[in-house]
C-alpha cells in the first residue's frame, strides 16, 4: 500500500509511524512544509488517560516521551491577590519542539519518507497514493480543495489569543486572572520542561481592541503581557516564536473521509486549547486510523469509515466540552461578582466534564472549602418572595396529554402525585391552557372553566399534604402550534379532523404542514391577556404557590417574541421592545393578580437555534424586562419555535444561557435541558450558574429522582412520606447502572422527539 501523508505534525508524524509499525511493507510519503527542527509553540498538555493509549500505540516513542515529561497535580487560579489550588488533577507535559523531534526521529527510523521543506503537491497529483491523509493543520489545504465534499464549518470565536513562553517553571497548572480597566484577560500557563513553562494570553476581541493590541506590534504585545503579569512572572521573561495574536477557529466537517482522502487532527478538527490540547486529538486519530487498517486490512474504503465512525462521537464530545470552556472564557467578564471560591469552582467546571463529585474525588478539602455546608448544594433551600423550596430540584412541566376536554383526571393526579412524593423542592405542572383554543392537542389540560379549577384542586392538595413540595402552575396558550395530534400520533401534526382555528402574531404557519395562523387584532390580544388573568386567578383559587408563564417553545407568547414568527409592523412587531410588548403586558395582568407573596416564573426559549431568530443576547435584554416587570425567576430553555432550527444538544446543554441571564441581570434562573445526574445538579448550584435544575425525563424515568438522589449521597436529611419511610435505603447496585446509562445518553446522543414537543 503507498500512503502520502500531507503535513508532519504529531498527527500526520505519529500516523506514519504506526502504519510502518503494523504494515511494514506499506510505503509512506509524508510532505511537511516546515523544516526538521522547525516548530512553534511551546508546551504541549496531555492528561493521564491519554498517554494509556499513546503507551500501548508504541511503547518506543511512549517511553521518550514519558522520560521527558513534566508532571505536577495542582491547579491554582491566580486572581485578585488570592491563590485558590485544587489538587488531585494529573497532568503531563513536554515541549512541542522535543516531541516532533522524537516522533521524526522515529518516522524516519521506521523508513518513512519524509520530505521537508516541501509544499505537498494537490490531491489530484497524487493518484499514485491508494490513501491520502490530509494532516496539514487547521488550514488544511486538502480539506479546502475538496470542500464540497468534507463540508467544513469553520466558526472564528471572538476572543484573541497568543502562545507564549517563559523561562518561570511553574509548579502548577496556573490561571493568571488580570483585570485592567478595558476588560479581563486571563494566561494560562503550564511547565513543560525543566526550563520554561507555557504561557497563553488570551482576552475578549473588545478587550484586545480598547487595550490598543491590535495596532501593536508582537514585540510591544509581548512588553505589555509582561507588564500586566509581572507579579505572576515574578521577574521572569516572556518569549515568542512565531506569536501572533489569533483568533481561535472550531472546525468542524461534516464528513473526514471522501473516496481515499481522510482527514486526521485539526484538519479535521479543532477543540480549543484551554481543555487540552489538540495534539492528543490529532495523535489519537493516528492510531484510529492505524488500527482500523490493522483490522481491516488493505480495504482503505472501509478502514478510513471506521476510522471516522469510531473517532467521530469522541471528537465531537469533547468539541462540546471545549465550546462549553471556550465561551466561558468569553464571557469570563460576568464572574466579576463571585467570590475567589465559587469562581474557582466555576473555572474548574466550565467545560462540564469536571463535576462536584469528580473534584471531591481528587481535592475534598477544596470542595469543602467551596462549599462548607454539611448538605449537598442541591439540598439547599431557596427563598423566592414568600415562598421557600426545601431544595433545589424541579420537576420540569411535562404535557401528559391525557386531559378530558382540558379537564385533568385521575392520571394526572397519579403522575403529579407520584413525582409530589419523590422530594423534589417544586412540581411544576404541564402547560395549562388558558382557552379551548390554546391548547396543544384536545389532551391537554386547561384552567378555563370551573371545573378545570376544582380539578387542579384536588392534585395540588395532594402533593402539598402527601408531598410536601410546592407546586407550580405552568400556562400558556398554544398559538400556531395549536390543534395538533397527540405526542404519541405525531408531534406538531395537523389533527385528521375536528381542528379549530389558531392564532398567532402574524399569519405565519409554524411548518408548512401547519395551519395558517390568524393574525392577532387588538381585541384578541385583549382576550387572550383576560384569560391569561383568569387562569391565574383559577391557579391562586387552586391552591398553586407558584405560577409561570409559557413564553418558550413556538407557542403564543414566544411567538410574540421571535423574529421568525412575528412579523408585525404595528407596535407589537419589529424591535424586541415592541416583540416583547404584549407578553409583558400579560405578565403585568398576571403579576396584578397574583399575591405579591406568590413568585412568578417566565420560560423562555433562549435561542430560536435559527440564524435571525430570537438570541441569547435578546434573551438577556428580555430577562431584564421580566425583572422590572415583577418575574421573580426565569426558566432558561430554548428552540421549538421553528422546525429549521440546528440546536446544540449535549449535556446540560441550555444551562449557559442560564448562567449569562443570572450573571448579567442579577435575577434567578432556572436551569433546563440534559441535566442528568445529581452530580450534574450540584455542580451547576455550587457554581452559581443557576438557581434551580428543573429535570424532565428523568423524571418520567424515576418519580422519587430527589430521594433517591439524597439517598446516593447518604444524605438522610430529606422526608419520605411516611408510608414509603421503610424503602428510604440506598438502592441496590442494578439501578445505578440504569441510571449510570441514561447519564451516558445525555452525554453522548443527541436529544431528538422528547424535545420537539412542548
Ligand atoms: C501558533 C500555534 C501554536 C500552538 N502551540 C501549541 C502548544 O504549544 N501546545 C499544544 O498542545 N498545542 C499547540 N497548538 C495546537 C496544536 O498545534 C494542534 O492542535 C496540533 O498540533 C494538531 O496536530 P496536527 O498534526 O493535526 O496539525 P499541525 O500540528 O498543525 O501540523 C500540520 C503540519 O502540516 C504542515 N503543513 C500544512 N500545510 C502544508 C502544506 N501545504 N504542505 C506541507 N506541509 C504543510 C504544517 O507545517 C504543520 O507542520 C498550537 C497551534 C497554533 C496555531
Ligand atoms: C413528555 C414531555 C412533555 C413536555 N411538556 C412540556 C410542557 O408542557 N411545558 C414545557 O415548558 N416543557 C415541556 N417539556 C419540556 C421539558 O419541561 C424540558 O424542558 C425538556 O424535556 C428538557 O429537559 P430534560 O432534558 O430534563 O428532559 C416536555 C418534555 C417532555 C419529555
Amino acid at each position: 500500500m503507498r500512503i502520502a501523508v500531507l503535513g508532519g505534525g504529531p498527527g500526520g508524524l505519529y500516523l506514519s509511524i504506526l502504519m510502518r509499525k503494523i504494515r511494514p511493507d506499506c510505503e509512506v510519503t509524508l510532505y511537511e512544509r516546515g523544516a526538521a527542527g522547525d516548530a512553534f509553540g511551546f508546551g504541549v498538555v496531555f492528561s493521564d488517560e491519554t498517554l494509556t493509549v499513546f503507551e500501548h500505540a508504541d511503547p518506543d516513542t511512549y517511553s521518550q516521551i514519558a522520560e521527558r515529561f513534566t508532571r505536577w497535580t495542582d491547579i491554582d487560579i491566580h486572581r485578585r491577590g488570592n491563590k485558590t489550588t485544587s489538587g488531585g488533577h494529573g497532568f503531563s507535559a513536554i515541549g512541542r519542539r522535543e516531541l516532533l523531534h522524537i516522533l521524526q526521529d522515529r518516522a524516519l527510523g521506521l523508513g518513512t519518507d519524509i520530505r521537508f521543506e516541501t509544499e505537498a503537491p494537490p490531491v489530484s497529483e497524487l493518484g499514485w497514493a491508494d490513501l491520502i491523509v490530509g494532516a496539514d493543520g487547521a488550514s488544511s489545504a486538502v480539506r479546502t480543495a475538496l470542500s464540497r465534499d468534507f463540508v467544513p464549518a469553520l466558526d472564528r470565536r471572538h476572543c484573541r489569543y497568543v502562545w507564549l513562553g517563559t523561562d518561570l517553571v511553574f509548579d502548577a497548572f496556573k490561571f493568571f486572572i488580570a483585570e485592567p480597566e478595558e476588560g479581563v484577560v486571563q494566561a494560562h500557563a503550564y511547565p513543560y520542561d525543566e526550563g520554561m513553562s507555557t504561557f497563553i494570553v488570551e482576552m475578549h476581541e473588545r478587550t484586545w481592541k480598547r487595550l490598543g493590541l491590535a495596532e501593536r506590534s508582537i514585540d510591544d504585545a509581548v512588553a505589555w503581557c509582561s507588564e500586566t503579569f509581572a507579579d505572576a512572572l515574578d521577574g521572569h521573561r516572556l518569549y515568542s516564536n512565531k506569536s501572533r495574536w489569533i483568533n481561535f477557529v472550531t472546525v468542524r466537517n461534516r464528513r473526514w473521509c471522501v473516496d481515499n482522502v481522510a482527514l486526521l487532527g485539526d484538519a479535521a478538527h479543532t477543540a480549543h486549547f484551554s481543555i487540552g490540547s489538540g495534539t492528543k486529538l490529532a495523535m489519537e486519530d493516528a492510531v484510529a486510523l492505524a488500527w482500523a487498517f490493522r483490522e481491516l486490512g488493505d480495504d482503505v474504503f472501509s478502514a478510513t469509515r471506521a476510522y471516522e465512525s469510531e473517532r467521530r462521537p469522541i471528537v465531537e464530545s469533547t468539541q462540546r466540552a471545549a465550546q462549553g470552556s471556550l465561551e466561558w472564557f468569553e464571557g469570563i467578564g460576568r464572574y466579576g461578582g463571585q467570590e475567589p471560591l465559587q469562581f474557582a469552582f466555576n473555572l474548574l467546571t466550565r467545560s462540564r466534564r469536571v463535576t462536584y463529585d469528580n473534584l471531591r474525588l481528587r481535592d475534598p478539602e477544596f470542595v469543602r472549602s467551596v462549599h462548607p455546608d454539611p448538605r449537598p448544594p442541591m439540598f439547599t433551600p431557596l427563598r423566592l418572595r414568600g415562598l421557600e423550596l426545601s431544595n433545589r430540584v424541579v420537576v420540569s412541566p411535562m404535557d401528559m396529554y391525557s386531559a378530558l376536554d382540558g379537564t385533568p383526571g385521575d392520571f394526572h393526579l397519579v403522575h403529579l402525585g407520584a413525582r409530589a412524593l419523590g422530594g423534589a423542592g417544586l412540581v411544576m405542572t404541564e402547560m395549562i391552557c388558558v382557552s379551548g383554543i390554546g391548547r396543544i392537542t384536545p389532551g391537554c389540560a386547561g384552567m378555563y372553566r370551573r371545573e378545570h379549577v376544582a380539578a387542579w384542586r384536588r392534585i395540588v392538595s395532594f402533593a402539598h399534604e402527601h408531598g410536601g413540595c410546592a407546586v407550580g402552575a405552568q400556562i400558556g396558550h398554544s398559538g400556531r402550534k395549536g390543534s395538533t395530534k397527540l405526542m404519541w400520533q405525531g408531534i406538531d401534526e395537523p389533527l385528521p379532523a375536528g381542528n379549530w382555528e389558531v392564532i398567532a402574531p402574524s399569519a405565519v404557519p409554524y411548518s408548512r404542514r401547519n395551519q395558517v395562523p390568524r393574525a392577532m387584532t387588538r381585541a384578541d390580544m385583549d382576550m387572550v391577556r383576560d384569560e391569561f388573568v383568569w387562569t391565574a386567578r383559577g391557579a391562586l383559587s387552586a391552591g398553586f404557590d407558584l405560577l409561570e408563564l409559557h413564553m418558550a417553545h413556538g407557542y403564543l407568547l414566544s411567538s410574540f417574541l421571535s423574529p421568525l414568527a412575528n412579523l408585525r409592523d404595528d407596535e407589537y412587531g419589529g424591535s424586541l421592545v415592541r416583540r416583547a410588548r404584549f407578553p409583558l403586558e400579560v405578565l403585568d395582568a398576571c403579576r396584578a393578580v397574583w399575591p405579591t407573596d406568590k413568585p412568578i416564573s417566565v420560560r423562555i426559549s433562549a435561542t430560536d437555534w435559527v440564524a435571525g431568530g430570537f438570541d441569547p443576547d435578546q434573551a438577556v435584554a428580555f430577562a431584564r424586562m421580566l425583572a422590572d416587570h415583577g418575574c421573580d425567576i426565569v426558566d432558561v430553555s430554548s428552540g421549538q419555535v421553528s422546525p429549521l432550527e440546528n440546536p446544540a444538544f449535549g449535556r446540560s446543554y441550555q444551562t449557559p444561557f442560564a448562567d449569562r441571564i443570572r450573571h448579567e441581570i442579577g435575577m434567578p434562573v432556572i436551569a433546563v435541558g440534559a441535566i442528568a445526574s445529581y452530580d450534574d445538579v450540584n455542580t451547576i448550584i455550587a457554581a452559581g450558574r443557576a438557581d434551580l435544575c428543573a429535570l424532565a425525563r428523568p423524571h418520567l424515568y424515576d418519580p422519587h429522582w430527589t430521594l433517591h438522589a439524597a439517598a446516593e449521597q447518604d444524605y438522610d436529611l430529606v422526608e419520605w412520606a411516611p408510608q414509603y419511610q421503610a424503602g428510604s435505603r440506598k438502592p441496590p447496585a442494578g439501578r445505578d447502572r440504569v441510571r449510570a446509562e441514561l447519564e451516558r445518553t445525555f452525554e453522548e446522543v443527541e436529544l431528538t422527539s422528547f424535545e420537539s414537543r412542548a
